[in-house]
């Protein structure tokens, strides 16, 4: 598909140009559209589209749905993002334990720089967001028209992204640059996206009933989504080049996190040292970045790191198995079998509770 340049232009002008109200309280649809330049615009038409969960469409770009306005941001990121030696980068659909592994690796990361133990106030992370430490390339860094200078950045860069694995690769080939996939079953994933979804949309959007919400799911139709093809290309990336993307569970982080934070320190080239195995080092981060240590500072309860995202909603349950107190049988039933025909013989397996 060809990319058209897409300078962010538009303003007061063009919009009367268009004939488009300027009424504060025009459909959320346009104001989504805000922004995006003519060009921009002009391709999404000609791009399937279906409702969206918390804007008016999901655009079919690159074989994803997507938004509007990440679509003009991952654009720009393919374009402009150059991948330097030891980047690293965390990809997971939304709501499959992102903000815990954005934590987890910059502690890991900076642990030299920044003492994880919990006498240590000056902590990064005790006053900033995990999303404001670890950023993503199509929600801050790309986001509205903005093309940032990343060549400064202390290595390793530590980025994100929720973009599959087809519309990342080539963004991602330099020796050294690794990629963190982190996976959570699609039944908590769907009602953890469900509940935020809710928390987050503007009043101007209806709320997606949990029957609608879930038919969408089960379609495919979720930001990012599929959600099986976005799991299953990083899966089958992680068998081929272990050394290049390792592949996480959110259930066996929840189950065995000391482990898989040292599984990630080795994959990362940073193991722990006896002696900082000895010094508690390991434990200080699973503090803290834990659910309960992260939701209760004044930073998660107030603010938003991502624009129209309050930091309170990333916070809800963290725990596997919330599914069972929302899908009817009927509904749990068409879910597993959809798993088993579009995962079944993979390899990729999940725990459920
Ligand atoms: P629930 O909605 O099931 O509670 P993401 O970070 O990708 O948006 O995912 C959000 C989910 O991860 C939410 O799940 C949230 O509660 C959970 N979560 C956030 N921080 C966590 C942490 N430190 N440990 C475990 N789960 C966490």
């Amino acid at each position: 598909m060809a990319i058209p340049s897409f300078n962010v232009c538009h303003n007061l002008e063009l919009l009367k140009e268009q004939g488009k109200s300027l009424d504060p309280k025009r459909q959320e649809g346009e104001r989504e559209e805000e922004g995006l330049s003519y060009e921009f615009q002009e391709m999404l038409e000609s791009l399937p589209k279906e409702r969206g969960w918390r804007t008016r469409h999901l655009y079919l770009f690159q074989g994803f749905w997507c938004q509007s306005k990440e679509i003009q941001a991952i654009m720009s990121f393919q374009k402009h993002f150059k991948p330097l030696q030891n980047d690293v980068v965390i990809a997971t659909i939304p709501k499959s334990g992102t903000t815990w592994l954005k934590a987890l690796t910059y502690t890991l990361l900076n642990r030299h720089r920044f003492d994880p133990v919990s006498s240590n106030t000056d902590h990064p992370l005790l006053t900033s967001n995990p999303h404001d430490l670890v950023p993503f390339f199509e929600y801050k860094l790309y986001a509205n028209g903005d093309v940032p200078d990343l060549f400064g950045l202390a290595s390793p860069r530590t980025f994100a992204t929720h973009v599959p694995f087809g519309s990342l690769k080539d963004s991602i080939e330099k020796p050294g640059v690794k990629v963190v996939y982190l996976c959570r079953n699609p039944f908590d994933t769907f009602i953890s996206s469900w509940h935020y979804t809710n928390s987050i949309k503007s009043e101007s959007v209806s709320p997606v009933s949990l029957d609608e919400g879930f038919d969408m799911y089960c379609r495919g139709l979720i930001g990012f989504g599929p959600f099986w093809e976005h799991m299953l290309a990083y899966w089958k990336e992680s068998l081929k080049r272990p050394d290049k993307v390792l592949f996480l569970r959110y259930e066996d982080l929840k189950q065995d996190i000391e482990s898989n934070l040292k599984k990630l320190a080795s994959f990362l080239a940073v193991p722990f040292t006896e002696e900082e195995e000895r010094k508690g080092i390991v434990k200080a981060i699973v503090e803290l970045c834990s659910f309960e240590s992260l939701k209760k500072l004044e930073v998660n309860k107030a603010g938003q790191s991502i624009k129209n995202f309050e930091n309170r909603h990333l916070f809800r349950k963290g725990e596997v198995s919330d599914w069972i107190n929302y899908l009817s049988p009927p509904q749990a039933e068409r879910l597993s079998a959809l798993v088993d025909d579009k995962l079944g013989g993979t390899g990729l397996t999940f725990r459920y509770c």
